[in-house]
């Protein structure tokens, strides 16, 4: 155990791999920094010159990432700063609320697509790759939507919406989220462990094979995706929900359903346990499913952590090293996005969401405030280069 939190039977980090350095990349560029080990971490100066963590990702030869908005607290993509931050960094990014339900068609058949196109031509102007959030969620569904789905279409409704937006980014989206969290947080209701939504409500189960067959039919070159949280941390909710999300896949691949990805949210809590063992054997489970994994939304709550800044970014940081080391050791993983860059972006940052009781903002991502790296982008380097050296 390396920490109270973390269980582990495992060396987390290969420190073999950061002395050798498999790659001239990792020989010439790595993070390492001061110390190899997880719990010191370098200063922002030092971390300044290090190249961004696309580049750590490439020497894995996986895509790493974040979700961006065209603007989120004054904070817009045009903004230098920023948008030199984003293209440092990443080489995927993906639409956080632009190209949800809500944001397309907040009337019937009135489609918006000014911010999900503005994130789309960030994305290709920048040279990176871009993910699509989300097709099918039960927040974010304009409120015509439910009505509309009682009344006997819904399969109509719901193919036509996934053709319309899939149909229009055909050929310029890496992947689909399909399917948004539509398994249950326990005490799951039905002996399926499916969330009750309106889709459900109006097809049964049956209404994930209709939106995966749709978004192929509309874009066969995008990799579908069922996407989810809970399933990281190894309190007893986390795993009901691991073998729910799991026994939805094995069927849906019996059912020939083109998902071919699964998204773990991974949005963390320091006051939570993170067995990895048990994540692991999860991720395998996964895998040999014959699915790609992606981790979709990574950031951490850290209303567990101590208010002191350093000690917090520390915990934050250890966290999200024990927990990319055993989703990188998984050959499966082909992608890394945070959900959101900077601090001062996070929709844990934002109302509705609650602030530290110690009235604190919480530190979720790898840039601060003045969009210098923290603990959290060394922890991440430090394992893209870990994994690259195994
Ligand atoms: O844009 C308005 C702004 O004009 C207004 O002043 C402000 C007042 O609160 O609200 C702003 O809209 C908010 C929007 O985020 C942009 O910040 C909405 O109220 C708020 O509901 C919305 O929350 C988003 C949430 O999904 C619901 O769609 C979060 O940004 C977004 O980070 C969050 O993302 C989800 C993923 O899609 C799925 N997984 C979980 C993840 C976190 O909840």
């Amino acid at each position: 155990m390396k920490y109270p939190w973390v269980q582990s039977e495992r060396v987390g980090c290969s420190r073999r791999a950061f002395l050798l350095g498999a790659t001239g990349f990792a020989a010439a560029m790595s993070p390492i920094g001061s110390a190899a080990g997880a719990g010191i971490y370098d200063a922002p100066a030092a971390l300044a010159t290090m190249p961004g963590l696309k580049d750590h990702a490439s020497a894995k030869g996986i895509l790493f990432g974040t979700a961006i908005a065209p603007t989120k607290n004054n904070l817009s993509l045009s903004d230098p700063a920023y948008g030199s931050a984003l293209v440092t960094e990443c080489n995927v990014f993906v639409a956080e609320n632009a190209m949800k339900w809500g944001s397309l068609e907040a009337t019937r058949g009135a489609l918006t697509f000014g911010g999900a196109d503005a994130v789309a031509t960030f994305a290709e102007r920048s040279g990176a790759k871009l993910r699509g959030h989300t097709l099918l969620w039960h927040q974010n569904v304009p409120g015509w939507v439910e009505p509309a789905l009682g009344s006997g279409g819904a399969e109509a409704v719901i193919r036509k919406h996934i053709a319309e937006v899939v149909g229009r980014y055909k050929g310029r989206v890496h992947s689909w989220d399909v399917v948004n969290e539509g398994v249950g947080d326990a005490p799951v209701a039905r002996a399926d462990g499916l969330r009750t939504t309106p889709f459900l409500n109006a097809l049964g189960p049956t209404y994930f094979d209709i939106a995966f067959d749709a978004a192929h039919q509309a874009d066969p070159d995008a990799v579908l995706t069922y996407n989810d949280y809970n399933l990281e941390h190894g309190a007893p909710y986390n795993a009901t929900k691991r073998n729910n999300v799991l026994r939805l896949l094995e069927g849906l691949r019996k059912r020939n359903v083109p998902v071919q990805a699964l998204g773990v949210q991974a949005h963390l809590h320091t006051g939570e346990m993170f067995v990895e063992r048990d994540y692991a054997r999860f991720l395998n489970d996964i895998a040999q499913l014959g699915l790609k994994i992606f981790v979709t939304e990574l950031d951490v709550d850290d209303r567990g952590a101590p208010m002191d800044v350093s000690a917090r970014d520390a915990q934050c940081a250890d966290l999200v090293r024990a927990f990319l080391d055993v989703t990188l050791a998984q050959k499966a993983c082909t992608a890394v996005l945070t959900w959101g860059i900077a601090d001062k972006i996070s929709w844990l940052n934002l109302p509705p969401q609650p602030l530290r009781s110690d009235g604190a903002t919480h530190r979720p991502t790898v840039l601060d405030d003045d969009l210098k790296r923290k603990p959290m982008w060394q922890a991440i380097a430090r394992s893209l280069l870990a994994a690259a050296a195994r």
